[in-house]
């Protein structure tokens, strides 16, 4: 088979009806974002590596993946009931939400507050006023001042956690950068901000991440779940890990030998071990990105990263006179312009037409956009899509061949996976070549922060309403 004929394989695995005007140049351009079965291996092997250097006690110091004990031991059991507040933050909106559990059924009610930027890059005080501030909100119109709910909240950052509600945030991702927060336990931090109002009563029994919401949630109905994935803005995953292995954990709470583990896989590559896939395109991302030289492996997959990868890619096409005839215009030249929601608008366009994709680059204020220069686009952004769902796939499997359970359910949530086209299609296909033998399916977790919170909180309190009735002198109080 001749240079052409495999370049030309290469492109219909795409596109059968692309012909770009110097294809040689264009490959020459995006062949490094088209990864090899043998790369995803080798990412496979060093994460599984670093996932044992975080869970040793000798060696966690040194392990990028954190793999940070959650204390979290038991999923639920489907008897849990009660009433519940929850937080959830973790992205550019914090809910409060108050759930009702009555074993199988679950009812919530919620309000979204907008977390304004000068927020995220404020002071860490500020940010739990304004927390404070949201749930005396919630709770004034839900007509709860009355009663003393227990809460559980999903803060979606790493932790070192040294119980179910001593949670000290390592260092912020995903765009936060709270001054005087590091470092602090934020339950305190939340019940300083309380006490500072004076006009609250709550109390935070249990800090969760979100992906161990998901898991929660999922795992409410479907015993088999033992894995949380989320892919949104960033990306991160959680599992059930047989309690031995989890040396960094303190105490020794009576419970299933088992607990589960926030990985905190973002960080996986923080050392150099990705450099080897890693293109000029998320060099660039990543240098222009608040927290530079962390989260490498979030910065691959996540939708806070990926429309920036395409429109570096678009960008230097178009520079190279192969793409929109080297028209460029302000809005493409701007970091962060080109949303990752586009990339899912554009992959689910309609390829006779391509009606979205032509909207999407006249909001950008490109003049002159043919179909030629659409179907390139689209390319570039199933290449990006493809390799972050195909990485993500490596980690999954990584996770699932580590655990070596026959059966699991793994529970995914987040903006990327739920409104891009392919990406639940893609996983599952490159899933299946890198876990053989394994059987597993991904669920969608429905709103597992705010479920995932309540449930935590209810076995937390059920556990101190049981200390509290043996007389444990050090138990606080069961809500
Ligand atoms: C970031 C956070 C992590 C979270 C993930 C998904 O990676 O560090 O804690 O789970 O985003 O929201």
């Amino acid at each position: 088979m001749s240079v052409a004929d495999v370049q030309n394989r290469q492109w219909r695995k795409f596109d059968p009806y692309i012909v770009p005007v110097d294809k040689n140049a264009v490959e020459n351009i995006l062949r490094p974002l088209d990864l090899s079965d043998d790369d995803y291996h080798t990412v496979m092997q060093s994460m599984l590596d670093q996932m044992e250097r975080g869970l040793g006690a000798a060696t966690n110091d040194t392990a990028p993946i954190k793999m940070y004990p959650t204390y979290v031991r038991a999923v639920p059991d489907g008897t849990e009931s009660g009433e519940f507040l929850a937080l959830d933050l973790g992205g550019t909106n914090f809910r409060v939400l108050l759930v009702t559990l009555k074993g199988q059924e679950v009812k919530m009610d919620s309000k979204i507050f907008l977390i304004p930027q000068h927020i995220m890059l404020g002071s860490g005080k500020h940010l739990f006023d304004h927390i404070a501030e949201c749930i005396y909100r919630f709770v004034k119109e839900h007509n709860l001042m009355e009663r003393k709910l227990p809460l559980g909240f999903t803060f979606s950052f790493p932790c070192r956690q040294k119980g179910l509600a001593r949670a000290m945030l390592t260092t912020w991702t995903k765009g936060f950068k709270c001054e005087g927060v590091e470092g602090h336990d934020i339950v305190a931090l939340l019940h300083e901000a309380i006490t500072r109002r004076g006009d609250l009563n709550v109390e935070c029994l249990a800090v969760i991440n979100d992906t161990v919401g998901a898991l929660m949630s999922c795992a409410h109905t479907d015993r088999k779940c033992a894995v949380g994935i989320i892919l949104g803005t960033g990306s991160n995953a959680c599992y059930i890990e047989k309690l031995e292995k989890v040396e960094m954990a303190e105490g020794n709470e009576p419970g299933p030998p088992e607990m589960l583990i926030n990985t905190e896989w973002g960080a996986f590559g923080d050392d150099g071990s990705l450099d080897f896939i890693t293109t000029d395109f998320d060099r660039q991302v990543d240098k222009h990105s608040i927290n530079a030289g962390k989260q490498r492996y979030e910065k691959f997959i996540s939708g806070m990263y990926m429309g920036e990868i395409v429109r570096l890619a678009l960008e230097k096409l178009r520079k190279n006179g192969l793409l929109f005839g080297g028209e460029g215009s302000y809005h493409m030249a701007t970091r962060g312009r080109f949303y990752t929601k586009y990339v899912s608008e554009v992959e689910s366009d309609d390829t006779d037409s391509f009606p979205m994709t032509k909207q999407i680059f006249q909001e950008l204020e490109i003049e002159t956009v043919t179909d030629q220069d659409c179907r390139l686009v689209r390319h570039v952004c199933a290449l990006v899509s493809r390799r972050a769902a195909f990485l993500s796939s490596a980690g999954v499997a990584c996770i699932l061949n580590k655990m070596k359970r026959p059966e699991v359910t793994v529970a995914v949530d987040g903006s990327l996976y739920r409104f891009h086209p392919h990406f639940h299609d893609l996983m599952m296909e490159k899933t299946r070549v890198l876990a053989p033998g394994i059987r597993y399916k991904f669920m969608l977790s429905e709103d597992g922060s705010g479920k995932g919170a309540a449930l935590v909180a209810a076995v937390a309190n059920r556990i101190l309403a049981e200390q509290k009735a043996k007389g444990n002198p050090e138990t606080s109080s069961a809500v």
